[in-house]
């Protein structure tokens, strides 16, 4: 089969299209024909292995899975003995960080693992965006323990976490503040903010509005711009580590200081929150932007565009 394979680390011209074995599923296992994969900043940072503290997972001196892409969106094609839950033909959706693999024409996944039947009436370019920027919005948000009638500021309303975390936020009953470009003002509205600020003509820590939480999922905020608004029992979370690593080091204080608190959590998935999407997908709570799509041969171009940080939800790659 054809995958975008990276043995080492380094830049996007790094990964090249090979043919490689094929998937064989276990016993609990099933094989996914992909249909659509996407390019996201989990599978840049494995890739670049930018964060030197990320190789303790991905590999100290080069790449343990030499084939990244880890969500995606497709068939299933035969299932392990062991299997109950899929059926051959079943169109399925998952999420998979711990082998990723999605970048490639067949995966295996398990059957417990971040794996669901697809919501109704989406194609695989649509599902296969649901999960990743999802994932962490999802995470952060529970952390949080965001209740309904909170208010949340959401920086960086327009990257594949801001977008999920606008949509889950309202789900969970929040009065959502987005922040974002001009151009994207209209966008993000449709995504159910309450109201928008255009970080191009004002800055949000003078409008007046104290939050619950402020959530910066794009890492260009800070703490110390945050707390100016944020309530005493007030939560700060960044995507990001911070300059210097700050972020890690107001998180472990956090149980120690008084007033508004870091946190840093180390995000996770399991099966019931891909069903989640797709049950919120169905009762048209939850979308993916997609900004741009790849076919599987021009992946590089993909990682270039993506790692522009200026990409609009969303970067699908997809397959022939
Ligand atoms: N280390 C990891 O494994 C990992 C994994 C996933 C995510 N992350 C981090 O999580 C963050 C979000 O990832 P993502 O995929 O959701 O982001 P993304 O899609 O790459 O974010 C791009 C978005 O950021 C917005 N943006 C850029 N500059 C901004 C600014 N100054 N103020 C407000 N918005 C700005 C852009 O919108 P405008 O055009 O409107 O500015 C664009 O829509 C990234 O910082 C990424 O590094 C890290």
């Amino acid at each position: 089969m054809r995958a975008a394979v990276n043995t080492s680390y380094g830049p996007p011209e790094v990964v090249t299209l090979a043919d490689v074995q094929k998937p064989v599923p276990g016993e609990q296992e099933v094989l996914i024909k992909v249909y659509a994969a996407t390019v996201n900043r989990t599978d840049c940072a494995f890739r670049s292995a930018e964060y030197i503290a990320s190789r303790l997972f991905s590999g100290l001196f080069k790449p343990k899975n030499h084939i990244l892409g880890n969500e995606f969106a497709g068939q299933v094609e035969a299932v392990g003995g062991g299997v109950t839950q899929f059926a051959v033909g079943d169109m399925v959706f998952g999420y998979n960080d711990q082998q990723f693999g999605a970048h490639a024409e067949y995966l295996t996944m398990p059957e417990q693992g971040c794996l669901s039947t697809m919501p109704a009436g989406l194609t695989y370019e649509q599902a296969a965006p649901l999960c990743e920027g999802g994932h962490y919005a999802l995470c952060d948000i529970r952390a949080a323990k965001v209740k309904a009638g909170q208010h949340v500021l959401v920086y960086g309303a327009t990257g594949a976490i801001g977008s999920a975390a606008v949509q889950l936020l309202r789900h969970f009953g929040a009065s959502v503040t987005a922040v974002c470009d001009t151009r994207n003002v209209e966008l993000v509205k449709s995504l159910g903010a309450h109201t928008v600020i255009d970080y191009t003509r004002a800055d949000y820590t003078q409008a007046g509005q104290t939050y619950d939480f402020v959530f910066d999922t794009v890492g260009k905020s800070s703490f110390g711009q945050a707390r100016k608004v944020l309530g005493p029992q007030g939560i700060y979370i960044s995507t990001e580590l911070g300059k210097r690593f700050e972020n890690i080091f107001y998180a472990l204080n956090a149980p120690f200081s008084r007033g508004p608190k870091v946190l840093f959590p180390i995000p996770s998935m399991s099966q019931a929150d891909v069903v989640l999407f797709r049950e919120l997908v169905e009762s048209r709570q939850y979308r993916a932007l997609i900004d741009r799509r790849y076919p599987l041969e021009q992946i590089v171009e993909a990682y270039r565009y993506v790692e522009t940080r200026q990409k609009i939800g969303n970067v699908v790659i997809t397959f022939s």
